[in-house]
């Protein structure tokens, strides 16, 4: 059972706390969805003011993302490489951090809310597996501090995709 905790520190600590509950919660799990979904469970209670949290999938011979487990609103189910917010970071294999959604290039409006979005890529061996995507309906939600503990957040979770 999970136990809901009132995160009380500093930013850093509490996110350090959720790194370590994410750990706990996929230990010994292999499964793909089945973490995926708790992953995204977990980081929509721990974060203020987000509208939609979750993974889109890379898949290899169609050289597009599709939609994997989140939280939020029904969400558009394709995104090809290059494409929107997430199809950049595929492309980049770089975190995008987009304090205003509106002024994105080619961003793919999925939930009308958004203002401004994270989407971090998960890597595998070296290539990308898919995306976290966080969208939030406050412009500059995120900064290089939720950039930094994020891909740490991702970089266990790689560990049991
Ligand atoms: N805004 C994203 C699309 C996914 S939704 O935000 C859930 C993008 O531009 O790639």
């Amino acid at each position: 059972m999970f136990h809901t905790i009132h995160y009380n520190g500093t930013r850093e600590e509490n996110y350090q706390l959720l790194i370590k509950q994410l750990a706990a919660l996929l230990e010994g799990e292999t499964d793909q969805i089945a973490n995926l979904s708790n992953a995204s469970a977990l980081l929509n209670q721990f974060l203020a003011d987000v509208n939609w949290v979750g993974f889109y999938i890379w898949k290899e011979e169609e050289n597009q993302l599709v939609l994997g487990p989140f939280q939020g609103l029904p969400a558009c189910v394709r995104i090809p490489s290059g494409k929107g917010v997430c199809g950049t970071a595929v492309a980049d294999k770089q975190t995008q951090l987009v304090d205003d959604v509106h002024a994105f290039p080619g961003h793919i409006a999925c939930d009308a809310a958004s203002q401004s979005e994270i989407v971090v890529p998960l890597l595998k061996e070296g290539e990308v597996f898919g995306v976290l995507d966080i969208d939030s309906p406050s412009k500059s939600r995120f900064d290089d501090s939720d950039k930094e503990y994020l891909e740490k957040f991702v970089r266990t979770l790689e560990l049991h995709l």
